[in-house]
């Protein structure tokens, strides 16, 4: 089995070779590794954020175990030369359509939510949010108005098709825990919603068993902080789950924490933190390793058919963390490889 490792930009390479640490000390038979640039460092390197060489190795691996991109410097640069870009064309070019982005409260970790402990104490939810279609695979520019104003545009659409097959991810992942799906949409102004509420509800009938609702974007963004222990799972398109889930892991305590999988249907998967890659704190130990730790173990079990590693590393960073080890962005002082060596000792 071969798992592709591109680090990317900024806190990247120091996430990813905390979880590269973890994955070695499994010793899992088989697995293999190889390592390629992406985002701004594969710009610097090669002249694009996707060269051919790394979108080959993340098409020929069974996995992909990515850190982050974006870097300042990049900024100036047209639109497709950008950093983001690379990790676009990796969800688009291997049609990772379905993005999990669970949150759930680690007991320990209740203080360091910026919710009530009581109310932070409730969370176990999962995001599953599309990722191949929207506002941000549609038609954009920059075009000038009948009297000469610059306006920029971005067309957000969803085909039927699109909707359905994210809408059949998300009531199985409901079937698989509490039964609850949450639809989250903005149907009373968007016609892509209004597309979207018919299709998931015409999907809803092949799972009786599940329990379907929903919500408008702008309500879901205030019961997240009201109260987010009633949801379950929440399905949504790409932009309003880019936002929520963001939202969500603070809820939790730390973006520093929150893992990610991007499957295609065939349960090929890009795993990666949901966190950026926070240029101004790179390069100083100060990242919190554990959400690509995290993502490591959701690529053992949903792409490598390792559940019992994947269950490995989950239960040492709960060890780590009952134990008391905590990253800056917790509240702590321990550094990105100190933080390695907490999960390490636990595993
Ligand atoms: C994420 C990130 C990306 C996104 C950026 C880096 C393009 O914010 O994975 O949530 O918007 O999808
Ligand atoms: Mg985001």
């Amino acid at each position: 089995m071969l798992v592709a490792i591109l680090p990317g930009d900024g806190i990247g390479p120091e996430v990813t070779a905390q979880a590269k640490r973890v994955l070695d000390a499994l010793a899992i038979p088989g697995m293999t590794y190889e390592e390629a640039p992406v985002g701004g460092a594969a710009y610097k390197a090669k002249g694009h954020p996707l060269p051919p060489e790394t979108l080959d190795l993340a098409k020929r691996a069974d996995a992909i175990l990515f850190g982050a991109v974006g870097d300042p410097d990049c900024d100036s640069l047209e639109r497709a030369l950008r950093p983001e870009q690379a990790i676009l064309g990796l969800r688009k070019e291997l049609t990772l359509f379905s993005n999990l982005r669970p949150a759930k409260m680690f007991p320990e970790l209740a203080d360091a939510s910026t919710l009530r402990k009581e109310v932070a104490e409730k969370i176990d939810l999962l995001i599953v949010r599309e990722l191949n279609g929207d506002v941000y695979f549609g038609e954009k520019g920059m075009r000038q108005t009948a009297d000469g104003l610059r306006e920029g545009y971005d067309i957000m659409s969803y085909n039927e098709a699109e909707v359905r097959r994210i809408a059949h991810s998300a009531f199985r992942a409901a079937r698989a825990r509490r039964g609850l799906l949450c639809s989250v949409d903005k149907a009373n102004v968007l016609e892509t919603s209004q597309l979207w509420r018919d299709v998931v509800i015409e999907v809803a009938a092949d799972y009786p068993d599940i329990t379907l609702s929903h919500m408008y974007v702008d309500n879901a963004a205030m019961q997240l902080v009201r109260n987010p222990g009633q949801f379950d799972v929440i399905v949504t398109g790409n932009l309003f789950g880019d936002i929520l889930s963001d939202q969500a892991s603070m809820c939790v305590g730390s973006i520093g924490m929150l893992a990610s999988a991007s499957l295609d249907a065939n349960g090929k998967g890009l795993y990666e933190p949901i966190h950026g890659s926070a240029p101004d704190i790179a390069g100083q130990g100060k990242a919190n390793p554990l959400a690509t730790i995290l993502s490591a173990a959701m690529m053992l079990r949903f792409s490598l058919g390792q559940a019992d590693a994947a269950d490995r590393i989950e239960a040492a960073v709960a060890k780590a963390l009952a134990g008391g080890a905590r990253s800056a962005d917790l509240g702590g002082t321990l550094s990105t490889s100190a933080m390695g060596d907490a999960v390490l000792a636990a595993l």
